[in-house]
């Protein structure tokens, strides 16, 4: 414990009984409000304030020196980045990151509430976390992210699994240092967890993995509430970030020498409708272009509000890059209706069309859930001719996982098991063949390649990603890491290709 801790301590540490039954007290009076579904179903008109004077408490500025930490991200880039925000809180309180979970003073769960199998996941780690807790009574473990906004979620945490030290919402992270100081020096489980979405913090320090790529938020939340996914439960209402944070912390990017930056949002095409000026993501992106950094993405895309202007704006191509990630979820209209995804095939195919007209070398990628409930043959065979229409060169694909809170988890579903992974098999197979077709093209052609580093699978092998987003491997000199690249494809496989540097 160094010097702060412990004078910390004395000031917090409670002496009586009384003074631990009042601190009981005082904890349960102030941070536990369970986590309300209902309650983050609610939109207000409310304006969010945007604050840009966020500061470590002074106490907290040097509370982890000589200690470290562990965080474990699931889910999306949103938790990814979300992770580098607390990773970046930590570190500007002293504390340094450990690779081994077992060697940290603080460890966190950053969790994702997509599907059942991710909050499994997350449950089979508090197992672990377990043993760690009783011969290190001093470690903080924290569970925070998507599950944290469930009330069944926290519910269950609190009664099975009471080693763990603290709770914390996706709306809550800017609190991180004091839930932590909370933490340490009480005895019951700090819980804190907003239904509702709190401001946009600006200013809050960030410590990014890479060097080469990073991840910008555009906006946050989302207000689409299809019937099947909690993202809008967990994360609140769209709200954006003003155009010129977004360009300056681009700007910024790009200084430190960055190569390519991802725009995130759940739904990044409403970027701006909360704004008090007509300003979309087409403005957004006409404006980013100018800036000198080779490479802009944006995740995800809604078709909904996929609009003329954008597409406009994206087929002046640059560092606009023509991948675009354009989730469909169902190729049945009926299906996406009692999703309430607000599009149909007929529109979905139409904006395709309006895309491939502009950008003819754009490579589609999207999300599919197969399974949804009562979906029949003829419905599901209406997705995989929509694969096909479209020509997907690659898809994630999920079988629909209940979530508690959502519309369509009330439903009865007569869909056998059995039928759903049956079905989930034929898609798989679909994409990979359109995926391997894809690939197969590129053979003899020159991309540029983002040299990231050795492949993961050999260390003798670089590896990196072309504009379109797909994986490279190739023999050169390591000295060419960070680079872009001309690179001639030799051969092919479903998820990666092969090539040789150009140097002539
Ligand atoms: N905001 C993005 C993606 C959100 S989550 C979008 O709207 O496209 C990523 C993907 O998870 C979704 O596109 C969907 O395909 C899948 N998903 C969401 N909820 C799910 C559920 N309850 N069961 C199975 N898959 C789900
Ligand atoms: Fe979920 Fe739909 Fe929002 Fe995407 S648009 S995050 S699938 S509610
Ligand atoms: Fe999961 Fe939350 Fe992302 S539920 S997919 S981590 S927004």
């Amino acid at each position: 414990m160094n010097e702060q801790q412990k004078h910390l301590q004395q000031l917090v540490k409670p002496t009586t009984k009384e003074h631990v039954e009042r601190l009981q007290q005082l904890h349960d009076e102030t941070t536990y409000e369970p986590p309300n579904l209902k309650k983050a179903r609610k939109r207000l008109k409310k304006d969010v304030d945007i604050h840009y004077d966020f500061e470590i408490p002074e106490d907290m500025r040097q509370i982890g020196d000589n200690q470290t930490y562990y965080i474990r991200t699931y889910g999306c880039q949103m938790n990814e980045h979300d992770t580098e925000v607390m990773a970046g809180l930590l570190s500007r309180m002293g504390y340094t990151e450990v690779s081994e979970m077992r060697e940290a003073d603080v460890i966190l769960l950053n969790t994702c509430a997509i599907r059942e199998n991710a909050e499994n996941k997350v449950f089979g780690e508090l197992g672990h976390l377990k043993p760690i807790k009783k011969e290190n009574p001093d470690v903080i473990i924290g569970i925070c992210g998507c599950m944290s906004q469930e009330e069944g979620v926290v519910h269950r945490i609190m009664q099975k699994h009471p080693f763990v030290d603290m709770i914390f919402g996706t709306h809550n992270i800017h609190h991180l240092p004091s839930l932590l100081k909370e933490a340490m020096f009480q005895k019951a489980m700090v819980v804190e967890v907003w239904s509702k979405e709190g401001d946009i913090i600006e200013n809050l320090p960030k410590q990014r993995k890479g060097k080469l790529k990073a991840w910008v938020n555009i906006m946050y939340g989302c207000d689409k509430f299809c019937t099947y996914c909690i993202v809008p439960y967990t994360r609140g209402k769209e709200r954006s970030r003003l155009p010129e944070d977004v360009i300056e912390e681009v700007k910024q990017l790009q200084r430190e020498g960055y190569k390519e930056v991802t725009l995130l949002g759940q739904n990044v095409n409403a970027y701006g409708k909360d704004l008090p000026f007509d300003y979309g993501l087409g403005n957004l992106l006409d404006e980013l272009r100018q800036i000198d950094i080779p490479r802009i993405r944006f995740t995800t895309s809604h078709p909904r509000d996929f609009d003329d202007h954008l597409i406009d704006v994206l087929a002046k191509g640059g560092n606009l890059l023509d991948h675009i990630h354009l989730p469909v979820q169902s190729g049945s209209s009926d299906i996406l209706r009692v999703m309430a995804r607000r599009h149909t095939r007929d529109d979905y195919l139409t904006l395709v069309k309006k895309i491939k007209a502009k950008m003819p070398d754009v490579t589609l990628t999207t999300d599919i859930i197969v399974g949804f409930p009562n979906e029949t043959d003829e419905q599901f065979e209406e997705t995989l001719s929509l694969v096909e229409a479209v020509g997907f060169e690659h898809a994630f694909t999920f079988i629909y996982s209940p979530r508690e809170g959502t519309p369509a988890a009330r439903w009865q579903d007569e869909t056998p098991e059995n039928v759903k992974k049956e079905r989930l098999q034929r898609l798989n197979s679909l994409v990979n063949k359109q995926s391997k077709v894809a690939m197969d093209r590129y053979i003899g052609e020159v991309v540029d390649v983002l040299i990231e580093g050795e492949s993961r699978k050999d260390p003798n092998v670089l590896a990196g990603y072309t504009k379109r987003n797909k994986l490279v491997n190739l023999k050169a000199s390591k000295s060419l890491i960070g680079e872009i690249v001309p690179v001639r494809i030799t051969h092919a496989k479903t998820w990666s290709l092969y090539g040789e540097l150009v140097t002539e």
